[in-house]
């Protein structure tokens, strides 16, 4: 039986990743987070992926703290790049097949056509450049590797803009969200369900298409647009105002538009990607 060890089991990914690991038979999953497998020590990182022959690393622990990030740069590069140098040089010293997840945050948002795995990074805050360089570090040191960028990421639990929302339109009459921002929200069990088929096609395959894939839920839409499907599912009765970028000023800037392209994952992997309506309902109707 192949070996799974989540990072980061408690964050949003990785919690979805956990509640699919009871219908895995071929797969043992082992959960750990910062307070059982801190990423930032190197050596408990060598010693558990040894102890454990451990055969894949999905790495879902981060600093996700995206405006925080501009006034933490120190602890935001420990966990986004240098832990995953960490995790690259062990996953190496024990030939671990490693499944990174990075963002769109890498792009400048300037595009108008969805962003491709070949297409220029150019990050605009401090998490998207640890990120950026997590992702070098991964690749540098560690080959035998696949990254994952993905966008909009949401689910029942943790901080994320869906759950808000639901809280504040409880709350309020009124709500002003950004209109003007391009993107697909991304629910983490979607994403979860296609890491498994990644590490099943490995081992039916015996191939392990390593490099850069994109992943979210398919379709275009605005945080406006999104807001108010969250609403409508929700039941409650707010107004959604749209509002322009301009008057919702945050410390880390965000790209302006960031869809992202997923033909290769579908091409390579043979993965059904669910439309981003269809997935909100899933997620509304678990809640
Ligand atoms: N959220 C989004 O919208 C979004 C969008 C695009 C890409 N992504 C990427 O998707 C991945 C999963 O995101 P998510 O939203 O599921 O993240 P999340 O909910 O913030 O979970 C991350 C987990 O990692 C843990 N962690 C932090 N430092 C650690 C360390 N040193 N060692 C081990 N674990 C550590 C966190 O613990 P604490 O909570 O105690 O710090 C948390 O449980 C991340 O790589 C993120 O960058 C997210």
């Amino acid at each position: 039986m192949k070996k799974i060890l989540i990072t980061g089991a408690k964050g949003q990914l990785g919690s979805e990743l956990m509640a699919l690991s009871a219908q895995q038979p071929d797969f043992q999953f082992i959960a750990t987070d910062v307070d059982t497998l801190d990423l930032t020590d190197r050596h408990a990182l060598s010693h558990c992926l040894k102890t454990r022959q451990v055969d894949y690393v999905v790495n879902c622990a981060a600093y996700t703290a995206v405006d925080k990030a501009e006034d933490d740069a120190a602890l935001c590069y420990k966990i986004n790049r240098d832990a995953v140098q960490n995790l690259a040089e062990a996953a190496t010293e024990n030939g671990v097949r490693v499944i990174h997840i990075s963002t769109d945050y890498v792009f400048d948002g300037q595009a108008n056509t969805p962003y491709k795995e070949t297409d220029a990074v150019n990050p605009q805050s401090v998490y998207g450049t640890s990120k950026l360089a997590g992702e070098q570090a991964l690749q540098a040191a560690c080959p035998n590797s696949i990254i994952i960028r993905t966008a909009w990421l949401y689910s029942t639990c943790g901080n994320n803009f869906m759950k808000t929302m639901r809280r504040l339109s409880a709350e309020r009459t009124e709500l002003n969200v950004v209109c003007d921002q391009t993107g697909t929200p991304t629910y983490a069990a979607d994403l979860a369900q296609a890491i498994v088929e990644i590490i099943a096609f490995a081992e039916r395959e015996k191939t392990f298409p390593t490099g850069i894939y994109h992943y979210s839920n398919e379709g275009t839409t605005t945080w406006y647009e999104f807001a108010q499907k969250i609403i409508a599912l929700a039941g409650t009765n707010c107004t959604i105002k749209p509002i322009p970028t301009a008057e919702y000023p945050t410390k880390a800037a965000r790209p302006i538009y960031s869809v992202l392209d997923k033909s290769k994952i579908k091409r390579t992997f043979r993965v059904n990607i669910p439309a981003w309506e269809d997935a909100l309902r899933r997620c509304n109707s678990r809640l």
